[in-house]
């Protein structure tokens, strides 16, 4: 087999550029450890930076996504008894989040693929990289698990395949930057009816706790855990106990409804500084991780591949490397920056016993900070509905 971009991973970086390189009338071929269906009932986070959502409405993606996503534009910090309302719209001249759950997106993603006549090969097993140092790079694997070794041909690879595959660790004398938080994320998505306009992040003395939502009729929360708690510990009365301690305020009620599923995630903050290598190119969680709180690890993956595509058609139109040779040092200033705001809200707003008292005391004032500074107010409203593009 043979095909121009040889993808390994159908996340949302290996499938957005497999729709943006077909639509530069580039060949490329996709490669999945695990199923259609796991890959399309995989939970995540669920919020689209504005560009996002302008990027597949251009690419003629987002007709569902409009229809059933919702639309928001604001947030609410909650911490000391107070609530803030961050007019997120107001602060950036228009722009508003969408909230729609990441395997919606992979189902449309790969829905519109495969009529395109994509190639997205599932269940592939034992897939392996080979000569990303010379012009012929290949990708070893066997289809359906079981079947006999083929070799997917190609002149560039695109590493895809999330923090565990084997891309990154194809790069020899790679610098990589990691925080391990002692805490994880429990998350809950259940049948109640909205019960805010807008999500909640709340800092509280029990722990950080966030109020989101699916569509008008499921919703979606977590609660800040101990890292190496266990969901059997937490039957869904514990779990309500605790999201009603910590979302509480005057006048307000938290809607319960039956839990339908629930985990816990544990949160880490991960770079690789070396995102290529040879003919081979990472992006999305292959490169980096980011903690949940802020939503940032979709919209990172969709900005790398942005960029790694425009580079591919300039190679391939032009026979101009430039873009491509620099696309690690391009894309790392736009990772470090959604790094640092993920660090930083979650940091902000969650309880970490391993923190002093002074610490504990900086996050209080950051957040006043927010409260009383337009010029702070702005800067976590631009970060939250995506930055600009530099380059
Ligand atoms: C989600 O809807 O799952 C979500 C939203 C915002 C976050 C994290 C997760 O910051």
């Amino acid at each position: 087999m043979h095909t121009q971009v040889g993808i390994i991973g159908c996340g949302p970086a290996g499938l957005l550029a497999a729709h943006l390189l077909h639509r530069a009338g580039i060949h490329s071929v996709i490669l999945e450890s695990r199923s259609r269906a796991e890959v399309e009932e995989t939970i995540r986070a669920g919020m689209l930076e504005q560009w996002v959502v302008d990027l597949l409405n251009r690419l003629g993606l987002g007709e569902r996504m409009m229809r059933e996503a919702q639309f928001h534009e604001g947030i609410t910090l909650q911490w000391d008894d107070q609530r803030l309302h961050l007019p997120l719209t107001e602060l950036t001249n228009g722009k508003r989040v969408t909230i729609y759950a990441q395997h919606e997106v992979l189902k449309d993603l790969i829905a519109a693929r495969l009529a395109d006549g994509g190639e997205i090969l599932f269940n592939v097993a034992d897939t392996a990289l080979h000569g990303i140092e010379s012009q012929a790079p290949s990708i070893s694997f066997r289809r359906d698990k079981l079947g006999d070794p083929e070799t997917l041909h190609c002149d560039y690879i695109l590493g895809a395949d999330g923090f565990h595959g084997p891309s990154r660790q194809a790069i020899p004398n790679r610098v990589e930057y990691e925080k391990v938080y002692p805490f994880g994320w429990l998350g809950i998505l259940c049948h109640a009816p909205l019960s805010h306009h807008e999500l909640i992040y709340a800092n509280n003395p029990r722990g950080f706790a966030l109020l989101t939502t699916r569509t008008p009729a499921i919703q979606r929360m977590y609660i800040q855990v101990d890292a190496t708690d266990r969901i059997a510990n937490w039957s869904d009365d514990r779990i309500w106990a605790e999201l009603q301690a910590r979302l509480a305020h005057p006048d307000w009620t938290l809607h319960q409804g039956e839990i339908f599923q629930k985990s816990i995630i544990p949160l880490r903050s991960f770079v690789c500084g070396t995102m290529q290598h040879g003919r081979l190119f990472l992006a999305g969680d292959s490169a980096h991780i980011v903690p949940p709180t802020g939503a940032k690890g979709l919209n990172l993956a969709a900005a790398d591949v942005v960029v790694l595509c425009r580079a591919l058609e300039a190679k391939y139109k032009h026979n101009s490397g430039e873009a491509l040779a620099r696309y690690s040092e391009t894309v790392l200033r736009r990772v470090w920056k959604g790094e640092r705001f993920s660090w930083y809200m979650t940091t902000m707003l969650h309880n970490n016993d391993h923190e002093s008292s002074f610490e504990r005391q900086v996050h209080v004032a950051e957040l006043d900070y927010v409260r009383t500074s337009r010029a702070a107010a702005t800067a976590l409203a631009e970060n939250y509905v995506g930055l600009d593009f530099d380059a």
